[in-house]
């Protein structure tokens, strides 16, 4: 029991929030996301903490991934059903190289309100607020679209109602099957450029046999035949989150009942601002993200606000720095955690550290460079004795054209194909799964034996 309010953080500044013209409205809205149920149970949100705290001793790997804005355009059963997949796949394959479960979170069913670099935005001469993510306003440039609505926050409540619905039938109803994810992943080593991920994609399927030889198939294992799926977002929108809260009558603890895992963004984490102060009083586990300007103090300030028992799994720490600044700025993180003997599971959000503009015009991300920030976490994490314990990544099961590289080597000139991003771009489902096949390597390295240590 604490004496923690789900309404104190509006008696504290706040940043990257709507300010909404009509105060009836925003009320009125507000009134009425209160009486709808929870959409999470304070139980699950109690097991992902135990899970997360299985990543922090290294004894369970974080997969969280998802659309970097849902949107209420793209809602539709096939999207949420291709990512769904690819994270599946993603995982499996995650699971044979780093030998633990792996945790799979989508960053979806609430990821909807985004913080902006900028208040506002310029077209042609003409200055309009910012797009703010679909709870808030609309994407079209015009001043109109651009108004606050918080009629919003119901549709999205709706969509993410909907889409966890969806995601808790895969997960048990049987389109989860370890064998089923396996072959749509031998789907694609199968193609003419992936024959470099075949060999591990094989050792899988040998293992697959094994099982299966000895008696452990999908009909005598429900485990196989199920998953346990997640969900997360940015807790951005304090209205919305206040509105989902809940008492947990079992342990008199608050819950965040939008989510399972809500994270602070980068741009959000003041000390003594809004969103550290609501996030710190909810039971869910919390994310906050770690760019170049976060100080030794500043994270040791948070650690008390968010973890001040110290509790295992409660906070997970989401480090995006970019390709080749992870080298300055992580170690000194680590040695703040270690100095405080903080818990913590470490994530790499190799993604928004590593945005650019394309000579056309699009925001991209290269591959490579995904690639390269997590090889560095993971190198930093091993020379410092520390455990990478996840990776954060902003991915699609559908085929766009958003970020450039991989195996199909997608340049700049294929961005506007299939540019369909509301905000930052994402992987697409096939460099998201290659993405999979390169963290495994790095995984079963980790785990392997010193060969230095083998001999004699
Ligand atoms: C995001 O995850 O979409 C995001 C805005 O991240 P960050 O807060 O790390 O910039
Ligand atoms: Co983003």
């Amino acid at each position: 029991m604490t004496d923690w309010k789900k309404s104190d953080w509006r008696a504290k500044p706040r940043i990257q929030m709507p300010d909404y013209p009509d105060t009836a409205e925003l009320n009125a809205v507000e009134a009425q996301l209160s009486k709808y149920p929870p959409l999470v149970f304070a139980g699950e949100a109690r097991r992902l903490k135990k899970h997360l705290a299985a990543a922090s001793r290294g004894e369970a790997f974080l997969l969280q991934g998802g659309d970097c804005a849902e949107s209420f355009d793209q809602f539709s059963a096939d999207a949420i059903r291709d990512t769904f997949k690819v994270i599946l796949q993603m995982a499996m394959v995650l699971t044979y190289g780093a030998k633990v479960p792996v945790i799979k979170v989508g960053r979806m069913a609430g990821q909807f309100a985004k913080p902006r670099s900028a208040p506002m935005e310029t077209v042609d001469g003409v200055e309009l607020p910012s797009y703010r993510g679909d709870i808030i306003n609309e994407l079209d440039f015009t001043p109109g679209s651009r108004i606050p609505d918080p009629s919003k926050m119901l549709q999205a409540y709706t969509q993410a109602a909907a889409t966890l619905n969806l995601l808790r039938a895969f997960s048990t109803g049987g389109y989860a099957d370890v064998h089923e994810v396996h072959s749509w992943t031998l789907g694609f080593t199968e193609g003419e450029k992936a024959e470099r991920y075949r060999e591990l994609a094989n050792r899988i399927t040998d293992t697959l046999d094994f099982m299966k030889a000895a008696g452990v198939t999908s009909e005598a294992a429900h485990a196989l035949q199920s998953v346990e799926f997640y969900t997360s977002h940015e807790s951005l929108l304090l209205e919305y989150e206040e509105a989902l809260t809940r008492l947990d009558s079992t342990s008199g603890n608050w819950l965040a009942g939008s989510g399972h895992m809500i994270w602070i963004g980068d741009r959000t984490r003041q000390p003594d601002g809004a969103h550290v102060e609501f996030c710190s009083g909810v039971l869910n586990p919390i994310g906050l993200k770690c760019g170049p300007s976060m100080e030794a103090d500043d994270l040791k300030r948070l650690m008390a606000k968010l973890n001040p028992d110290n509790e295992e799994g409660r906070l997970t720490l989401i480090a995006r720095f970019g390709n080749d600044k992870a080298g300055e700025h992580l170690p000194r993180l680590i040695k703040t955690v270690k100095a405080e003997g903080a818990n913590v599971v470490w994530v790499c959000d190799p993604m928004h550290g590593n945005t650019v503009k394309a000579n056309s015009g699009y925001k991209t991300r290269f591959f490579n460079n995904i690639l390269g920030e997590v090889q560095d976490f993971f190198a930093i994490h091993k020379s410092e004795g520390t455990i990478p314990g996840g990776v954060h990544f902003e991915m699609t099961g559908q085929d766009v054209t958003e970020c450039t590289g991989g195996l199909h080597a997608l340049s700049d000139e294929d961005l506007s194909a299939r540019y369909h991003t509301a905000c930052d771009p994402r992987l697409n489902a096939s460099q998201s799964l290659e993405l999979a096949f390169l963290v495994a390597e790095e995984l079963s390295q980790m785990r392997s034996p010193d060969p230095k240590r083998a001999v004699g």
